[in-house]
């Protein structure tokens, strides 16, 4: 897919920008602070709804504004398509709103027309960071690629919050209603982990074949899924009744701890080089690498499920890298149609339909 436009206003901290982006790779350069983040960050809103930066969306309201939009024009398998997304301010609470070819969407709807992977400095920490990062990224992929798995997150993760807060509030909780959530939430969760689990068997699959082709003979980079409760993944219902009964089980423990100890917001997916664990064993390359490969895997996963070419995303990480891994990774990101990549410089980096450089919120396209 390509994105034939974007427009902003009051984004961060541009008051107003009008982009047509080319096919293929999108180069921007500029200084610290000039808005090369802001802007990956607009783009990617355009797919995911949300901000890759931030959980509180009032911060990309321009200071001083109270309204911030981004919209684009993209070009997709099934034709073309008009998204925005606006960020209006009220009493610092920030309501978002979503439009599809001008009709206002909620945001199920709005999210995953545009597909974007998304590769920033954070993603470095993917293999030895916490669990959070490892699930956001499942989290990510899965909610753009069906609205019924961002539904059912939703609803689980707010029914999770709930149960939570009652374990730390009641002064003597009521196992019959923890005995309701725990049946509420095992369906869901059988649901998340059915989904989760099969995506990170495709994730595995491409990841180490990307490995192997950067480094062949090399040890077997591997992946697996860790969910909790540890079940195997059977069909859904047995897979409901395993989740409840470990649910059930638990509750003694949750009743001491009073928080919830069992479920896929405790997932987890571990990495592995030759067998060993990477986060405990893996030097920083071999931790890099393996980042690398399973982001051109999670690319290649998302194009094969969903018959799409996403928009590649990658702030600031390439130059992060030794130049021998800026091309091995843009060469493993096959057949993408359009890529924004931002650095302070690249100057090995000859490649590129478009190159631009911004400074001050201002783009001004150099070749
Ligand atoms: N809501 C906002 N209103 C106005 N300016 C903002 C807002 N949020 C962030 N900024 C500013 O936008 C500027 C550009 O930020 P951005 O993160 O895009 O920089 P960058 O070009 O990616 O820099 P770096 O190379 O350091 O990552 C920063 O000075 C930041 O303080
Ligand atoms: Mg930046």
């Amino acid at each position: 897919m390509i994105v034939r436009s974007v427009s902003l206003g009051s984004f961060r901290n541009y008051a107003a920008l009008e982009l047509e982006p080319s096919p293929g790779l999108n180069l921007i350069v500029g200084r610290n602070a000039q808005g090369k983040s802001n802007l990956l960050e607009a783009i990617a809103m355009l797919g995911t709804g949300k901000s890759f930066r931030t959980a509180r969306e009032a911060e990309v309201v321009q200071r001083g504004q109270s309204l911030a939009f981004v919209s684009g024009v993209a070009d997709l398998a099934r034709g073309r398509i008009a998204l925005s997304c606006r960020v209006a301010l009220t009493g610092g609470i920030a309501r978002k709103t979503y439009a599809v070819n001008g009709a206002p969407v909620r945001y199920a709807k709005f999210l995953g027309s545009i597909k974007v992977v998304t590769f920033v400095p954070a993603d470095l920490h993917l293999v030895s960071g916490a669990p959070s990062l490892r699930r956001a990224m499942l989290n990510a992929t899965l909610s753009q690629e069906r609205a019924t798995y961002y539904a059912d997150l939703a609803r689980y993760t707010k029914h999770a919050a709930q149960k939570s807060a009652y374990l730390r509030t009641a002064p003597q909780p009521d196992r019959q209603l923890l005995g309701t959530y725990n049946a509420l939430l095992a369906d869901l969760a059988a649901r998340l982990l059915l989904v989760r689990g099969r995506y990170v068997t495709q994730l595995a699959q491409a990841a180490a074949a990307v490995h192997r082709r950067w480094l062949p003979g090399g040890a077997l980079l591997g992946l697996a899924y860790r969910p909790s409760p540890a079940v195997d993944l059977p069909d859904e219902a047995t897979l409901r009744t395993q989740i409840h009964a470990a649910l059930e089980e638990a509750m003694p423990r949750e009743l001491a701890r009073r928080q919830c100890l069992v479920g896929p917001h405790r997932d987890d997916v571990e990495l592995t080089l030759g067998g060993q664990p990477l986060a405990q064993y893996g030097s920083q390359g071999q931790q890099r690498t393996a980042v690398l490969a399973l982001k051109a895997a999670e690319y290649a996963v998302v194009r094969e499920r969903t018959g799409e070419a996403p928009v590649l995303l990658l702030d600031d990480v390439l130059s992060e890298l030794d130049g021998q891994r800026q091309e091995a990774f843009l060469g493993s990101v096959e057949g993408y149609e359009q890529a924004f990549v931002t650095a302070t410089a690249l100057p090995g980096l000859q490649i590129g339909s478009a190159h631009y450089v911004v400074e001050g919120a201002r783009l001004s396209r150099i070749r």
